[in-house]
């Protein structure tokens, strides 16, 4: 049966939709787990959203994605995502990279174990171990899938933990579902007081995306992500394409979201795209989202990028519904202390 790790991945399921004769009458559909509960499941299937009661499901499991990215794209995904999200004190085992930036976020504070790191895995790890301890900071391996599951194994061995997957999701620019055209951007230094309003039909709102994020905005970035220590404006602002959506209602912002294009111009990034929970499902990330996205497509990127955590139910579904699709996955891989 499914679990909740399946949330972001294709699956099959055989579901019962009647009886004749006694016997039950099955129907499979295909498609990506986008929620699931105890009591149903959604499916979303080339023909849209279908929502199964588990009730009705006689079997589900996981199937392959369609087409598996070459372990070429995934590397140079994970090049572009780095670049998306700099840390400022950087070291390298070879091609592996080593990332610290205060301890703020995993993704910046953890090695990335992508090519050959010039020595036997073990002698890699333990090089790991030592460069953070000398950072007094603990050890933590990002490792894509399946790409890095050797490093994976080995990490096993010495009892590392795992915390929960990261879905990396692409989709081609121009999205699919762009919200409709009523809404509008603006492109101006952020000033705290814009002059966009959330008035209940997100559609409307207005985004300002700016060179540099406001105070207000990294209030909210500080919120999410636990302080905002010098390091984190280094990990914020050192891209040198990159725009902080800004949405204010009444003068208080209200939704931000920050874009990036890296890897040689391809990748638009997203990150850090919140709603404030009053004005939570008002279309406001999807504005949000098909600004920065306007933006990307307007500088030159090809492609959008976001890494989600699988377990974040209602931005894997924001993202779903805006076409993009799970491209890999990668584990936090946290050393023993
Ligand atoms: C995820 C988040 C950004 C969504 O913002 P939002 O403004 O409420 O999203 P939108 O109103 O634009 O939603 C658009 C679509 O996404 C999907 N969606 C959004 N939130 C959802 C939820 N809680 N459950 C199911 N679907 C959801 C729906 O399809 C929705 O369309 P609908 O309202 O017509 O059904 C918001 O919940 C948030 O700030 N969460 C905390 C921060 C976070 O997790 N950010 C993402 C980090 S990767």
């Amino acid at each position: 049966m499914l679990r909740q790790q399946d949330v972001g991945h294709r699956i099959v399921v055989r579901r019962i939709v009647g009886i004749r004769d006694g016997r039950p009458l099955f129907s499979d559909a295909l498609g990506e787990l986008v929620e699931l509960s105890e009591t149903y499941l959604t499916l979303a299937t080339e023909k849209g959203n279908l929502r199964v009661p588990v009730a009705q499901v006689h079997r589900a499991k996981r199937v392959p994605p369609t087409r598996r990215p070459t372990a070429a794209a995934v590397v140079a995904l994970e090049r572009a995502a780095d670049e998306a999200w700099p840390a400022p004190t950087r070291g390298r085992l070879g091609d592996w990279l080593l990332r610290s930036a205060e301890g703020w976020t995993g993704r910046a504070n953890s090695a990335l174990p992508i090519g050959d790191p010039d020595r036997p895995l073990p002698a890699a790890v333990d090089a790991v171990e030592t460069w953070y301890a000398e950072r007094g900071q603990p050890a933590i391996i990002n490792t894509p899938l399946p790409l890095a599951a050797p490093v994976g194994a080995e990490l096993d061995e010495r009892g590392w933990t795992t915390r929960p997957p990261t879905l990396v999701q692409t989709a081609p620019l121009p999205l699919p579902d762009a919200a409709p055209p009523a809404a509008s951007t603006a492109h101006r230094a952020a000033d705290g007081n814009g002059g966009g309003a959330a008035d209940g039909n997100g559609a409307s709102a207005v985004v300002e995306l700016a060179a540099a994020p406001s105070e207000e905005w990294l209030a909210i970035a500080a919120g999410r992500k636990g302080g905002l220590p010098e390091a984190a404006r280094h990990v914020l602002t050192a891209v040198d394409q990159v725009r902080f959506a800004h949405v204010y209602a009444n003068g208080t912002l209200v939704a931000i979201g920050r874009g990036t294009v890296t890897g040689q111009g391809r990748w638009l990034g997203l990150s850090l795209i919140e709603v404030l929970p009053a004005v939570r499902r008002q279309g406001l990330a999807h504005r949000v989202i098909d600004s920065l996205a306007e933006w990307g497509a307007s500088v030159g990127a090809t492609h959008a990028f976001l890494q989600v955590e699988q377990r974040n139910a209602a931005a894997v579904a924001l993202y779903r519904r805006l076409g993009f699709t799970t491209h890999h996955t990668y584990l936090t891989r946290v050393a023993p202390h």
